[in-house]
């Protein structure tokens, strides 16, 4: 079984995988698969600096994400044009991904991916799960974890497709505005109630970073 996980920026992602971990199910991180798509000498890099100009490679030929944040966070366009660039080329190392654990029979792979919604990404997903938090929470947590001011946290924000859209086409909704404990405590319900009780044992009861 797949299950995809997401949810607004900031609202907690990390903190349910981390939970996840902890029960030793699988997670596959879709920004670490996406910062891979566009390491120095890979196909993705090469699309970007076509689409977007030398100013968005570092000196030390890396891309330079502050600069293409700036431009996609600020121009929708951009933003589609990236996700055009990137997208196919995470989906297929994410299909590659999920071969290798099916081979494995591992019963449970958590898909980890913020925008799983917007890049048509949810296809491959036998359940969907959506972290949640009030509007506020996550504006504090965005702006503090990232550094943003009120500005700069809400146009990530909005470049996203509304929080309560995405609680709309969720199958089972996580509401993360409380401790992580509580939180914790529903991701264990969700896996007694799919099937997954036996994951959970003592041993493996403690969340790992
Ligand atoms: N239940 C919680 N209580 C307090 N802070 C939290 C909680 N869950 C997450 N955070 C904090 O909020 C911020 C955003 O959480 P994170 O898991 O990184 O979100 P996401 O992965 O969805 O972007 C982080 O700084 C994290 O430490
Ligand atoms: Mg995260």
């Amino acid at each position: 079984m797949v299950l995809g996980l997401t949810g607004g920026i900031a609202t907690g992602k990390s903190a349910v995988s981390d939970i996840f971990k902890g029960f030793n199910v699988p997670i596959i991180d879709a920004d670490q698969v996406a910062r891979k798509v566009v390491e120095p000498g890979t196909k993705g890099l090469k699309e970007i600096q076509a689409a977007f100009g030398w100013q968005m490679i570092q000196p030390d030929g890396t891309l330079d994400r502050h600069a293409l944040g700036t431009l996609v966070f600020s121009q929708p366009e951009a933003l589609t044009q990236l996700n055009g660039i990137t997208g196919p080329l995470i989906k297929q190392a994410v299909v590659r991904k999920l071969q290798g654990y099916r081979r494995r029979k591992v019963p449970l792979v958590v898909y980890d991916a913020p925008t799983l919604f917007e890049a048509h990404g949810a296809s491959g997903m036998n359940e969907i799960m959506v972290v949640t938090v009030p509007p506020q929470v996550q504006l504090e947590r965005l702006m503090a974890r990232d550094h943003l001011n009120e500005k700069e946290a809400l146009e990530r924000i909005h470049a996203q497709l509304p929080l309560a859209e995405k609680v709309k086409r969720a199958d089972v909704v996580i509401d993360n505005s409380h401790s992580v404990d509580k939180t914790k405590a529903q991701v264990v319900r969700w896996l007694n109630e799919a099937g997954f009780g036996s994951l959970i044992t003592t041993k493996t009861n403690e969340v790992k970073k």
